[in-house]
């Protein structure tokens, strides 16, 4: 059984506040974008990446990526839910029953990570998401609107974190089961931020496998030096 992964890379990288959107930004001279495919297609059991890449994008094709046999692009949508949808699109799913949904923005995936999703999802003959527990005491705050300053938030309550984990990609399903599902939440204008949520709304079960925190997703301009450190890390050591 070989595996193909769904890049989405069509984002603008407003967070991060760089001339460019944040997947072309370098780590060791080389692209986010880059570091992330290339991770995805070292490993053994993933044969294809789709990217999908931003319709007025003037950087992909011009990288090798453009040109690499195993790398098909397509174009990304508004929000990265459309271009999950457009790369799930490009599917054959009979060459591939199960898809890898993994942010552009993650360079840090180990395939130590990346293997242990994968049998757990085929050993359950389900869908799962990596994850991390929460590990702060988590509180809910409302904007006080009596106080002098009205940027001024106060504490609400405390949310119990034992249940609490952070959603982080890979995020694996079946392929026609993740389509419809994703397919249905739009048609009822349900808000939908990653694969899992779509498979929520379908009422289907899903799988959370605790993976490691090294698995950023590079959202603001302090995280570059931090996934560079992992980056660095990682190659040093044979735990990629
Ligand atoms: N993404 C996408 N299509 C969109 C929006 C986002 O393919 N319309 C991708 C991004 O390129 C990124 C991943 O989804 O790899 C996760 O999104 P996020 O980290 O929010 O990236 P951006 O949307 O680019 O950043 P920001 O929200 O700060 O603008
Ligand atoms: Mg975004």
């Amino acid at each position: 059984l070989k595996f193909i992964a769904i890049v989405p890379a069509a984002g603008v990288g407003k967070r991060m506040q760089a001339n460019c959107p944040k997947q072309y930004l370098c780590i060791n001279n080389e692209t986010i974008l880059s570091h992330t495919v290339m991770r995805l297609l070292s490993h053994p059991l993933i044969s294809q990446v789709i990217v999908a890449i931003g319709a007025n994008d003037q950087y992909f094709a011009e990288s090798s990526l453009a040109h690499h046999k195993d790398i098909i692009r397509v174009t990304g949508g508004t929000e990265r839910v459309d271009s999950v949808l457009n790369g799930l699109k490009a599917v054959d799913r009979s060459i591939y029953p199960w898809v890898l949904v993994h942010d552009a923005a993650r360079p840090c995936v180990t395939h130590q990570d990346i293997d242990k999703l994968i049998s757990e999802c085929l050993s359950n003959d389900y869908g799962g998401i990596l994850a991390t527990p929460v590990r702060d005491t988590m509180k809910r705050g409302v904007q006080a609107k009596d106080n002098a300053k009205d940027e001024n938030i106060t504490i609400l309550s405390t949310v119990e974190r034992e249940q609490l984990w952070h959603a982080l990609t890979p995020q694996m399903y079946k392929t026609g089961e993740l389509t419809r599902a994703i397919e249905q939440a739009l048609e009822n204008g349900v808000n939908i931020t990653d694969e899992a949520s779509a498979i929520e709304q379908a009422k289907l079960p899903s799988l959370l496998i605790s993976a490691s925190s090294e698995n950023i997703k590079i959202t603001q301009p302090n995280d570059l030096a931090l996934a560079e450190f992992y980056l660095n890390k990682q190659k040093n050591n044979t735990d990629k």
